[in-house]
């Protein structure tokens, strides 16, 4: 596939998927995904962003925290769509998921307890469950022809699939049955005590007073979540939905990337590209330039004496001191010329390798080379666009 195929693939869905393992530059690809298709498709385009570095953040106008879509000033970039952004809040999503799940005399509990003012720590796993029900959440509006979605690090890369059925199992589950049953009704169920008193001693009994009362409340949204949980797994598993893994050129993401693949074929779900971020350039392993690296090495005494008479000519009042350095000073600016074209040639051809070992079709591989910067601006996610859509 051409890179302007990936971008008319995702123009034709209304959900695009970015996953990888942590760190490999999902959030960077999500934003330059969305803003090359802003620019060349007339769509209009949402990336819901988690967590993005401060100054991508800024670039995109999503600083201030809130679950609500802004839209973004793409500023002289051309653009025959329009981009919108917005970023995961987690408590901002669980609020609104009480309000609009619970009736005001139980939102109204839920929100004093201090179980659920701590709960972005304490339900770490959900993480990946909000940026979905915010997904859900933004889609139904209908102000939006394209949503991509950049997924949360997680354990491991595939969690944001599950995410909606291990809510349902969670409040199906035993654990949360024998927690809360004490103190949902006044008759003491002697079948819990035992269980309740451990509960009790090992982590004191208010903390598990709130955390029974919290979930007695919660128990009264669950099947206005339930509905959600499970309308979220039909849109993730509808042909409305592509994927895109990404991965670096490394060992290590490049098995989980294809973990990731692995588990979207067995779901029966389309992988619409596998992109490989921070690439270097191939003519680094170009015979030529392996070839310059030996000559350096082999002419390295009468390079330095060049470079030595150079210098003195144009700094002829050179200090003596660092006139008697000058030789053992380029001596060693060129060896560590030569290593490092070594070195990049090398680390090339180990990425070339990686690159054999993705579990996809050639085809779908596409490739974003190493940048000088980190990508923290719109001018520097155009940067990348080329790479996506040439
Ligand atoms: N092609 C690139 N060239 C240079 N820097 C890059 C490139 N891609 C990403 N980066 C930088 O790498 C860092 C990590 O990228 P990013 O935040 O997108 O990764 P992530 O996969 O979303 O991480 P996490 O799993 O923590 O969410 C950022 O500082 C980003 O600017
Ligand atoms: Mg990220």
């Amino acid at each position: 596939m051409t890179n302007a195929g990936l971008g008319n693939v995702l123009a034709s869905k209304q959900v695009v998927f970015i996953g990888g393992s942590g760190g490999v530059g999902k959030t960077t690809v999500s934003a330059a995904l969305a803003v090359s298709l802003a620019i060349h498709t007339e769509l209009s385009v949402l990336v819901i962003t988690v967590d993005p570095a401060r100054r991508l953040a800024d670039a995109l106008g999503v600083s201030s925290l809130g679950n609500e879509p802004v839209d973004v000033d793409l500023g002289s970039i051309k653009a025959k769509g329009r981009l919108s952004a917005a970023m995961v809040d987690m408590k901002d999503s669980w609020d609104q998921i009480v309000q609009r799940c619970a009736d005001p005399a139980v939102q109204e509990r839920i929100f004093a307890n201090p179980i659920y003012q701590n709960i972005s720590s304490q339900f770490v796993q959900s993480h990946d469950y909000i940026a979905v029900e915010v997904l859900f959440e933004l889609s139904n509006r209908g102000n939006f022809d394209l949503i991509v979605v950049d997924t949360p690090p997680s354990r491991n890369a595939i969690d944001f699939l599950d995410a909606p059925a291990r809510m349902e199992e969670f409040f199906s589950s035993k654990l949360l049955k024998w927690l809360i049953a004490p103190y949902r009704s006044k008759v003491f169920v002697s079948a819990f005590k035992p269980f309740n008193a451990v509960a009790e001693r090992i982590l004191g009994s208010d903390f598990v007073a709130q955390l029974a009362e919290f979930f007695v409340d919660f128990q009264g949204m669950q099947d206005g979540f339930l509905i959600r949980a499970k309308a979220v797994s039909e849109l993730i598993k509808s042909e409305k939905s592509a994927f895109v893994v990404v991965t670096t050129p490394s060992e290590a993401p490049v098995t989980e990337a294809n973990f990731l693949i692995s588990e979207l074929v067995e779901r029966n779900l389309p992988l619409s590209a596998v992109i490989v971020n921070r690439t270097l350039p191939k003519k680094l392993a170009d015979r030529e330039v392996v070839n310059a690296a030996a000559r350096l090495e082999e002419s390295a005494q009468e390079a330095t004496e060049l470079l030595v008479s150079c210098f003195r000519r144009e700094h002829p009042d050179v200090e003596e001191e660092l006139n008697l350095a000058l030789p053992a000073i380029f001596s060693r600016v060129l060896s560590e010329v030569e290593n490092c074209y070594r070195g990049l040639s090398g680390q090339v051809s180990t990425e070339v390798a990686q690159r054999t070992r993705i579990g996809a079709d050639r085809d779908s591989i596409i490739e974003i080379p190493q940048m000088r910067n980190d990508i923290a601006s719109l001018q520097q996610l155009s940067g990348l666009l080329e790479h996506l859509w040439s």
